[in-house]
């Protein structure tokens, strides 16, 4: 069952031969998709040799293999993790009873809106990311972004296999307006607001990598938790591609720590204006475009207090990422304080749900800040990186547009509008930051404002041409 057929149109383990009339339906969707790679994917690469890894399998182990593709001919397919036999729901009123292999009519809208909310997010990175190709600096860079680009296309492919297998013709219109909506289109604008920011830089794509990927682990974790079995293999999958865009995000702001301190240490200062002027990434800019991207990811997990959240999981359609390590899952009888602006507030658990995902996920993000900042500390430097507080930007929930400044202290209107750009990044910022965008095509060769990686790709070197540029 793992294994994976490759000799099929479309490549997938869910045995899409035997069922003629979903696989004529997908198999009429496929050239929209591929339409839309070429049309709004990444731009001017299309005839590279890209060195790929591509899922042969869905065993934990070696479940990918490595090889040289161009990326509109990559197999992107449909792949669920293993079933789990006799899977029982593990939360929520209907706990214990059987898993479901088909939507309940009571939750069809709700798990539909649901799928096409993770699906949307998909398609949305890709296009955000579409120009970063021309100033990558690196060719072990550049692969990775076409390896991030590639698998949030097959992302996209896992939620419309959902919606065609199981939602019929409204979740086959919901598949079209998938490849409809773009980022950042004035029309017809991406669902979520973070997928609508345009990525024109790589200080701006490790971001995103590294927080805005990382609201994708805990939405497809929580997603992995439902009772509709189907959408939890699909997400249980996905999840173990999703790893490597977090790492791309973590090792990628890393090496631009990394080779700040090599300038700072050269020059004998910690001055931004000296550091700017060698060419890197001074630390407080970089705080900035952390204090951009984590305040931005933070909104995507809604309102502190949501009825949508504790039905949600009240019905079992989505869990607490890693539910089986809570005692209690049910939640019924059980309160959580909340931090609000009127003063802190007992809400029932359930509807507070949104906010112990929040949690998590930033005790997720503090793991690279402790990495960076050891890096920092050995090299003698006295400054610190800092995620912001939950407070700080929200444009959602009981915090929203208020004036907190990113330690979550609540300034009067006039000092926050004048401060702002203490605390993420101004006009001129982000020019500085494009300016050292310069394109790095050479082998093992890097940009002056990023240190080369500690190893290359699947054991192979740094030097190693991952990607030709035919
Ligand atoms: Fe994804
Ligand atoms: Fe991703």
């Amino acid at each position: 069952m793992s294994g994976i057929d490759y000799s099929e149109k479309i490549p997938n383990n869910v045995n899409l031969a035997n069922d003629r009339t979903l696989q004529r339906a997908l198999e009429h969707w496929q050239p929209h998709f591929l339409d839309w790679w070429t049309g709004m994917g990444p731009s001017d690469f299309q005839k590279s040799d890209v060195y790929l890894r591509t899922a042969t399998s869905v065993d934990a182990q070696g479940w990918a293999t490595y090889g040289t593709v161009k990326m509109p001919d990559y197999r992107w397919g449909i792949f669920l993790a293993d079933p789990v036999a006799e899977r029982k729901i593990g939360f929520g009123d209907n706990m214990g009873q059987p898993a479901w292999q088909q939507v309940p009519g009571e939750f069809r809208s709700t798990l539909r809106r649901l799928i096409v909310t993770q699906g949307d997010t998909e398609p949305a990175s890709v296009e955000q990311q579409r120009l970063l190709g021309h100033t990558c600096p690196s060719l072990y860079d550049l692969r990775n972004l076409f390896q991030v680009n590639v698998e949030e296309g097959r992302h996209l492919w896992a939620m419309v296999y959902l919606l065609h297998a199981y939602f019929g013709r409204d979740g086959r219109e919901e598949a079209e307006e998938l490849l409809v909506r773009h980022s950042g289109d004035a029309d017809k604008p991406r669902i979520l607001t973070t997928f609508n920011e345009p990525i024109s830089d790589w200080l701006s794509f490790y971001c995103f990598t590294y927080f805005t990927d990382r609201d994708g682990k805990y939405q497809l974790k929580s997603l992995a938790e439902s009772a509709f079995d189907p959408l939890s293999r699909t997400c249980r999958f996905m999840l173990t591609e999703e790893a490597h865009h977090m790492f791309v995000g973590e090792t990628g702001i890393a090496r631009v720590v990394k080779r700040t301190l090599e300038v700072m240490k050269e020059l004998g200062t910690d001055d931004p204006a000296k550091i700017r002027a060698a060419g890197a990434v001074d630390l407080p800019l970089l705080q900035k475009y952390l204090n951009f991207w984590c305040s931005s990811s933070l909104d995507l997990f809604g309102s502190e207090i949501s009825s949508n959240a504790a039905s949600s999981f009240a019905n079992g359609l989505k869990g607490r990422p890693d539910e089986s390590q809570y005692e209690d899952h049910v939640l019924r009888s059980v309160q959580l304080k909340l931090d609000t602006p009127q003063g802190p507030q007992d809400v029932p658990m359930l509807n507070a749900l949104n906010e112990v995902m929040r949690e998590s996920y930033l005790k997720d993000c503090e793991i690279g800040l402790k990495r960076w900042n050891r890096q920092i500390e050995r090299a003698g430097f006295s400054f610190r990186l800092a995620l912001p507080s939950t407070r700080f930007r929200r444009s959602i929930g009981s915090w929203v547009g208020l004036p907190v400044d990113p330690t979550g202290k609540l300034l009067p209107r006039e000092e926050f509008d004048k401060r702002l750009h203490e605390w993420i990044p101004s006009e001129a910022d982000r020019a500085f930051v494009r300016s050292l965008m310069q394109r790095v095509v050479e082998p093992g060769k890097m940009a002056g404002w990023v240190a080369p990686p500690e190893r290359g790709i699947n054991n192979l070197p740094v030097e190693y041409e991952y990607v030709k540029l035919n």
